[in-house]
């Protein structure tokens, strides 16, 4: 089970500060079954590694260029991100594909790169509402693994984190139900499943995203697809992102 807060553009180096270290005070058990991690913004990634260094928090970006290094204005590399202690970098958020003009094959490029850097790529997909309704949510969700993933080999499961968040869930307080996320999540599976064996796809982690909060952790983590959370808007607020981890964590020992 995985439980990752995206900070989205959020916070300032003290806020970011005092929420990390309450977070490294409750979460300091290394040997637990629920792994954690704060997506965060670029500037805070240093001061976010630091206040969680005696714990088990990992840090990650929420986005990476996709080159190596160079004449890129205003971009971040995949190196830069190592050399300040992520591990994982969010690619292909439906933000950054709304907003920034995202395509499936420049996403490809990243998570090709972020592999390249043993950065963990927390890879985003999911359908708008207008595709649900049109019946379209699976075609949507498969042409984007496909596009995501193109060339894209992975050594083991932990290489690759795949985030099922359908757009018309995320920040709008709708949540799909848990049948809805299980559908989908086994879906994805079975797609992995085709494209990388069913060993490797088994051991992948799967999460949900999209209004996730303490009330409605519970149904959707119980469900058998459905390996964790990317928890948007509560990871903002401590006590919602711990309640979040100790679901995962009841529903782990209740597996
Ligand atoms: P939300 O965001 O939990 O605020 O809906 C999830 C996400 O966008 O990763």
């Amino acid at each position: 089970m995985f439980i990752a807060g995206n900070w989205k553009m959020n916070t300032d180096r003290f806020s970011a500060i005092a929420l990390a270290r309450r977070l490294a005070e409750t979460i300091d058990d290394p040997g637990e079954a629920v792994k954690v991690a704060v997506c965060v913004p670029f500037p805070l990634i240093d001061s976010v590694t630091n206040s969680l260094k005696t714990c088990c928090v990992a840090v990650g970006a929420q986005n990476v260029h996709e080159q190596e290094k160079g004449a890129y204005t205003g971009e971040v590399s995949a190196t830069m991100l190592t050399s300040v202690g992520c591990t994982y970098v969010i690619v292909g958020h439906s933000e950054r594909r709304q907003y920034f003009g995202e395509t499936d094959t420049v996403i490809n490029q990243k998570v090709q790169r972020a592999l390249a850097h043993k950065l963990t790529p927390i890879l985003c997909i999911g359908e708008t509402l207008a595709e649900r309704e049109a019946g379209e949510a699976q075609a949507v969700v498969q042409r984007q693994l496909q596009g995501a993933l193109t060339e894209v080999e992975v050594a083991s499961p932990e290489a690759l984190v795949v985030a099922y968040e359908p757009v018309w869930a995320i920040g709008t307080g709708k949540t799909a139900t848990p049948d809805q996320a299980q559908e989908m999540h086994a879906f994805i599976r079975q797609w992995l499943t085709g494209r990388y064996g069913p060993e490797l796809a088994g051991g992948i982690d799967v999460l949900y995203g999209g209004s996730m909060k303490p009330g409605n952790a519970s149904d959707l983590l119980e469900q058998p697809d459905v390996n964790g959370g990317l928890i948007g808007g509560a990871s903002l607020h401590p006590d919602d992102f711990l309640a979040i981890v100790e679901t995962a964590r009841v529903s782990m020992a209740g597996a």
